[in-house]
């Protein structure tokens, strides 16, 4: 296991950043620097809060995925975070594009995504994520019911043909939390491989001349630390495809293994580690296959937070410290609008005092958001300085990943902005949501 994916942070963490993107550095006056820019510098141009983004993490991630996976396909999984700079990022990086809905799908194409390099996914796919799948010409589409396919088919017309493949459920379990576990039978993704559902749907795609089936996909969770439960999914899919072979005579010829690759949230904890997944999935692909007597089909991975998550901070303004009931409580001017998941899933955070230097001891504080809800806590129990005080900088790394795409407009406190840092410089990539933003939806009398 590692507990960094790019190689240059420090193992010992003696500055604290082991989570961070590795172009953090501390500076003498105790801000921190990320793709040269002073945190501190951002926070006084675009206000806070801020979510920055690392554009040389996020490329340096794609590469690496790349030379890791050489003979794989590489999806960016855009909910994790999607916006027209990191679509064309990834574009040129060489990887492709996985999208749920039609608004990610529009975004990424208008903004210059080859639509052939994208994948659609959805569990429940509306009439216009189908409309403009098939107008723009999406490269795959991932069939998640049996109702999908005489729909689909219906939709492409006697003459048209769509490649699809089909969202299966292998019974694994994994993930860092139970809402993010996918890979099990009683849960709404895919279609069951134990009962057979997944082979009947087969049957029925392939009875229909306008699909071509590419090949099966499963996604067995997010924010899994170990390659097991890949290997163990990967085995059970192989076994399937021969079973297909058998049955109609077909090898399909890709896998889509799909993403859920885990990251440190916080200095210490495992993250998993992607050349060892690479390696183990390659040599059970291969033994599965072989065993089989199965042409080996292409892989296909759809990473998200792996790419982003880790390249993003979000930046907080202290607004009030109180002191009550023995709790030291540290009020930000963000929260649960921008960074929903320690009240979804429990999340951990590390947050860090930046831009000054702080003197004094640390302490044991609550980082709570500025909503009107008790359960608006970023991160309980860490340890920050005694002195923190109304005015501060806090730091919340990764926050790359689910948190802009999972930001909503509760109490229209605004979504933040995204800046993105390069070289020492720092430019606005998705500007702040204002009040002017919601009034001009608010079309009612
Ligand atoms: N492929 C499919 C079909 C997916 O559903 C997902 C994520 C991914 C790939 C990318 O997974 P990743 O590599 O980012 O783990 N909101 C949650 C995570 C939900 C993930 C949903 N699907 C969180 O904040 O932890």
């Amino acid at each position: 296991m590692t507990t960094a994916l790019v190689p240059g942070r420090a193992a010992d963490d003696a500055d604290g950043l082991a989570v961070w993107p590795a172009s953090a550095r501390r500076l003498p006056d105790g801000d921190v620097l990320v793709g040269g820019v002073p945190l501190a510098q951002v926070a006084h141009r675009f206000g806070t809060p801020v979510y920055v983004l690392d554009e040389a993490e996020v490329r340096t991630r794609c590469r690496m995925y790349r030379e890791t996976f050489p003979d794989a396909d590489v999806m960016y999984a855009a909910k994790a975070l999607l916006c027209r700079a990191v679509i064309h990022w990834v574009r040129d990086e060489g990887l492709g594009l996985d999208v749920c809905s039609a608004g990610e799908l529009e975004l990424a194409v208008t903004s210059g995504f080859p639509p052939e390099r994208i994948v659609m996914h959805g569990n429940a796919k509306s009439p216009r994520d189908l409309e403009t799948a098939l107008r723009l010409g999406v490269g795959r589409l991932v069939i998640d019911s049996p109702s999908e396919i005489a729909r689909l088919a219906a939709a492409v017309g006697p003459h048209g043909h769509q490649r699809v493949m089909l969202r299966v459920t292998p019974g694994v379990s994994a993930g860092g939390h139970e809402k993010i576990r996918t890979g099990t039978d009683g849960q709404k993704f895919g279609l069951s491989l134990a009962d057979g559902s997944a082979e009947h749907a087969v049957a029925r795609i392939l009875s229909q001349p306008q699909l071509r089936l590419t090949g099966l996909h499963c996604h067995i969770g997010s924010q899994i630390t170990d390659v097991e439960p890949y290997v163990a999914s990967l085995r059970r899919m192989v076994g399937l495809m021969a079973r297909i072979r058998d049955v109609h005579g077909i090898a399909l010829p890709e896998l889509d293994m799909g993403g859920g690759h885990g990251v440190p949230y916080r200095p210490g904890e495992p993250g998993l580690d992607l050349t060892a997944l690479a390696r183990a999935l390659r040599g059970e692909l291969s033994a599965s296959c072989a065993a089989a007597g199965l042409d080996v089909p292409r892989l296909v991975v759809e990473p998200g937070r792996a790419v982003t998550g880790p390249a993003g901070v979000a930046l907080y303004r202290v607004l009030a410290v109180k002191r009550t009931g023995g709790q030291v409580f540290v009020a930000v001017d963000g929260g649960m609008s921008d960074n929903p998941r320690p009240a979804l899933y429990g999340a951990r955070y590390a947050p860090r005092l930046i831009g000054r230097r702080s003197p004094a001891a640390p302490t044991t504080a609550t980082v709570v958001g500025r909503h009107c809800e008790a359960g608006d806590v970023l991160a309980a129990d860490v340890e920050l300085p005694g002195d923190i005080r109304p005015g501060d900088l806090v730091a919340v790394p990764v926050a790359g990943a689910y948190h802009l795409s999972m930001a909503s407009g509760y109490n229209l406190v605004g979504r933040p902005p995204v800046v993105a840092v390069r070289n020492g410089s720092a430019r606005l990539l998705v500007r702040r949501e204002t009040l002017d933003d919601f009034r001009s939806r608010d079309v009612g009398e």
